[in-house]
């Protein structure tokens, strides 16, 4: 039954559509920003597709200055974001525009706290400072994975204690979303296939998840139909805008059911992983985990589980619940096949030794999303899940 039972806040202005990249100065001077500081990967590829160029160009013609802060990996740590803010307040920025995966989009909204309150981003991260207000933040996502341009979360590892974990805010909804699936074109073949399975897991942990009501059903369902119909076909056809629009639309979507529902002990694990092995893409990690994952929630939310078929337009209703259950399964295995993300934990360097620490460090550092994950989890169950995944 769905809970009517809930809140619904998006106060992120979308502008979604082919081309919408430049609005961008447009949409920044209607919030007031006349300095941008714009937050992107150190890796140079946004420059060399020339997207960097298409938002300073589309700020300039606005009137706005911009300052770049090229300087984003992978698995961003706290101390990255306070490296950016000192950058954002010696310009005098009044606005963060964040270009690229969901490192780039969370590191520019930690940034966009911290300019404006002061302090220090592990403050927040371990909750010793609440973040309350930030500079306007505009999210440009060159991915369709995290939906951290609709959510309030921005994730960032402490490396001195190897939580990776997210500040959680209202403060921190970019204002506006500019979606433009002409950018994530280019794309390459495995990040295209791991932020796809990003914002699978988000529908997906979500859906099944205890916080979900009506609101993140509505979401979470339009993302897993829209993924398990669009994704099958994105490695065959990378540069397809009409793929691309489908699966940010579908990114977006499970965004804002994670900001209303929230993930689920997948994630937990994974963001272990990634903390442990930060070479490791999170949506890399995910994939990993993700069929280990369904085998053990599959038996503790059957009905729900099942629905992930029915939205394919698997024909299950002539089956035993167990059978419908093996088909949905088989569905989740199939996408993965299908996106070349057939992986073990033991492919990305994780090792036996390490399984009790890494579920150790989730239910430690990420025990709110445990808690959303039917079946109460135990240490023991994070660790059978992790060595199914081995
Ligand atoms: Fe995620």
């Amino acid at each position: 039954m769905r809970k009517l039972n809930f809140i619904l806040y998006i106060p992120t202005k979308v502008v979604f559509g082919s081309g919408v990249v430049n609005r961008v100065g447009h949409e920044a001077s209607k919030l007031g920003i006349t300095r941008a500081l714009l937050v992107t990967t150190r890796g140079g590829s946004l420059r060399r597709f020339g997207y960097v160029n298409m938002v300073m160009n589309s700020l300039q013609s606005s009137g706005i200055e911009t300052e770049l802060f090229a300087e984003v990996f992978t698995n961003p740590t706290a101390e990255l974001a306070d490296v950016g803010a000192d950058v954002c307040r010696s310009y005098r920025c009044d606005g963060v525009i964040g270009l690229g995966g969901g490192s780039a989009i969370d590191v520019a909204k930690s940034i966009a706290i911290i300019a404006l309150q002061g302090g220090r981003a592990e403050e927040y991260l371990k909750g010793e400072r609440k973040a309350e207000k930030a500079l306007p933040i505009i999210a440009i996502p060159t991915t369709h994975g995290t939906g951290t341009e609709v959510n309030r979360f921005a994730v960032l590892t402490d490396i001195k204690t190897l939580a990776k974990v997210a500040i959680a805010s209202s403060a921190i909804y970019p204002r506006t979303a500019i979606l433009d699936p002409e950018l994530t074109k280019t794309l390459p073949p495995k990040l295209s296939a791991a932020t796809t399975i990003d914002a699978f897991t988000h529908a997906l942990e979500s859906y099944i998840g205890l916080g979900a009501t009506a609101v993140v059903d509505l979401f979470a369902e339009e993302a897993i139909r829209e993924i398990l119909q669009y994704a099958p076909k994105l490695l065959n056809n990378l540069s397809n805008v009409e793929i691309r629009s489908h699966l940010l639309y579908a990114s977006m979507c499970a965004g804002i059911a994670i900001s209303h529902g929230r993930t689920g002990v997948m994630h937990a694990l994974e963001h272990a992983v990634s903390a442990f092995h930060p070479e490791v893409h999170h949506g890399i990690g995910l994939a990993a985990l993700m069929l280990s994952w369904a085998k053990y929630i599959a038996p503790r939310v059957k009905e729900k589980f099942i629905n992930i078929a029915r939205l394919a337009k698997v024909p299950i209703e002539k089956l035993t619940i167990d059978e419908a259950l093996q088909k949905t399964i088989a569905l989740l295995e199939d996408l993965l096949k299908k996106l070349d993300l057939r992986i073990r934990l033991r492919d990305l360097g994780v090792e036996e030794g390490e399984l009790r620490d890494l579920a150790e460090n989730a239910m430690r550092n990420l025990q709110v999303l445990i808690n959303n994950t039917p079946g109460n989890p135990s240490i023991e169950d994070l660790i059978e899940i992790l060595r199914q995944a081995l």
